[in-house]
C-alpha cells in the first residue's frame, strides 16, 4: 500500500509518499520545502507567515511526492496528516488540503499526533532494524522534551517532560544571543564542537572527559542542570536559560570577551548531560526497553554520541533516526499513520486541526 502523507505544523511543508511491503515502511519520496530563510528575518517563526507559505508550495510539492515515487494518486491507499499539535493556521493547511483529496479520491484519512509522528520516524526501514513496542521514546524538539513509555504502537504514557521551555528553544534562545542565526540548533552544535576540542585537546570527548578538564570545571561558567532533582523524569530549562542570559550580561557588563565556543560547549553539556540522565532513570524503571530518540534535536551530533554511549554501558538497544527524519518530514507522519490506520482511527471530513497536545 502506498500513503500519501502531508506536514505542516511550523515552518516546514512536506509531503511524501512511502510505501508499505508485508508491514515494513519504505520512504519513496520526502519533500520538505523549509521556510526558514523567511522567519530568520524575524528571528523565529511568524504564524501568519507560515500558514501563508503552506498554502503556496502545498500542492506543487504533493506532486513532486508523487512523481518522486512514480505513481498517481490512484495509487494512494491512505491519506495522512499532522493534525495535533502546533499552529493553528499551519496545520489547517495540510489538514484542508488532505481532507479535499481523501475526499474527492474516495481513500481512507488518518489524523496523525505530530510528537508521534517524530517517534514514528525510526519505524521507516532503510537504517536496519525498527523497534517494535514496548520501548521508551524521547521527543526532543523546539516544543517538546518528553520521555514516553511507548505500550503498543497508538498506547503511550508521558511518563516525563519539560514544566518549561523546551530543549530546542533553549538551543534556539541562547544561540540567539550569541549571534547564530534562528534557528540555532546546528550553528550551536558546531559551535560546541570547537569548545569540547579547545576543553579537551580532542574532538568528540566523551562528556566525562570534559567535565574532567579545566575548562568543564571553570567555576566563571556556572550554570543550573535542566534536569529536575530527585525521582521525576521531568525538565526545566528556564532556569538554565536565565543563568546563561545572566552570565551573558555580566560578561557584557564587565567588559569582557565571551568564548562563544567554550560557552556552548558548557551550555549542551549541560543539555545532553540533563537528557542522558533523566534517560538513565528512565532505563531503571523500565529495565530491558529499547529506546528511540526523535526529534530536531535528535540530529545534535554530542547528545547522539553520549546517549549512544549510555545505551552500550546499560546494554539497551538505541535508535536513532538519520538526519533527513530528525526534523519534521512527512515521512515519519506516513509511518505513524499505517498504525493510526491498523488500529481502525479512520477519520471523515469532520477532521480538525488543534494546537494542543493529546
Ligand atoms: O522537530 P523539529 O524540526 O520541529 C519541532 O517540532 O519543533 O525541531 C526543531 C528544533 C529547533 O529548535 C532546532 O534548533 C533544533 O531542533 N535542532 C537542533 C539541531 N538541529 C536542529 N538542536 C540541537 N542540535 C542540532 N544539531
Ligand atoms: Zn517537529
Amino acid at each position: 500500500m502506498f500513503i500519501l502523507a502531508f506536514e505542516s505544523s511550523c515552518d516546514e511543508t512536506s509531503a511524501a509518499v512511502v510505501e508499505e511491503v508485508d508491514g515494513e515502511l519504505f520512504v519513496r519520496s520526502n519533500i520538505v520545502a523549509s521556510q526558514i530563510p523567511v522567519h530568520r528575518l524575524y528571528g523565529g517563526v511568524v504564524p501568519e507567515i507560515a500558514s501563508r507559505a503552506h498554502v503556496e508550495v502545498i500542492s506543487r510539492i504533493t506532486r513532486e511526492a508523487l512523481d518522486g515515487a512514480e505513481i498517481t494518486l490512484s495509487d494512494v491507499g491512505l491519506i495522512a496528516v499532522t493534525d495535533h499539535p502546533g499552529l493553528i493556521g499551519a496545520l489547517l493547511v495540510a489538514v484542508n488540503f488532505a481532507k479535499g483529496l481523501a475526499s474527492a479520491n474516495g481513500i481512507p484519512l488518518v489524523g496523525v499526533d505530530h510528537i508521534r509522528g517524530h517517534i514514528a520516524a525510526a519505524y521507516l526501514a532503510g537504517a536496519g532494524e525498527v523497534p517494535k513496542p514496548p520501548f521508551i521514546a524521547l521527543a526532543l524538539s523546539g516544543g517538546h522534551t518528553s520521555i514516553y513509555h511507548v505500550k503498543t504502537y497508538t498506547d503511550w504514557e508521558t511518563v516525563g517532560s519539560t514544566r518549561d521551555d523546551a530543549i530546542g528553544e533553549a538551543f534556539d534562545k541562547i544561540g540567539r544571543l550569541i549571534g547564530l542565526e534562528y534557528p540555532a540548533g546546528a550553528a550551536f552544535d558546531k559551535l560546541a564542537s570547537e569548545g569540547f576540542r579547545q576543553a579537551t585537546g580532542t574532538d568528540a570527548p566523551t562528556l566525562a572527559e570534559y567535565e574532567a578538564s579545566e575548562a568543564g570545571r571553570d567555576p566563571a561558567m556556572k550554570l543550573p542542570s535542566p534536569a529536575l532533582p530527585g525521582e521525576t523524569l521531568d525538565f526545566s530549562f528556564s532556569g538554565l536559560k536565565t543563568a546563561a542570559i545572566n552570565l551573558l550580561h555580566h560578561l557584557e557588563q564587565t567588559g569582557e570577551t565571551l568564548p562563544r565556543a567554550l560557552f556552548a560547549a558548557r551550555y549542551t553539556a549541560l543539555c545532553v548531560g540533563a537528557v542522558a540522565k533523566k534517560l538513565g532513570m528512565a532505563i531503571d524503571r523500565y529495565p530491558d526497553l529499547p529506546v528511540t530518540v526523535a526529534g530536531g534535536v535528535a540530529a545534535n551530533s554530542h547528545l547522539r554520541r553520549e546517549l549512544s554511549l549510555l545505551a552500550k554501558r546499560r546494554k539497551i538497544k538505541l535508535f536513532i533516526p538519520p538526519l533527513p527524519f530528525c526534523g519534521d518530514n512527512a515521512a515519519m507522519i506516513a509511518a505513524q499513520g499505517y498504525r493510526e490506520y491498523l488500529a481502525g482511527n479512520l477519520r471523515d471530513s469532520s477532521l480538525n486541526a488543534s494546537a494542543l497536545d493529546d
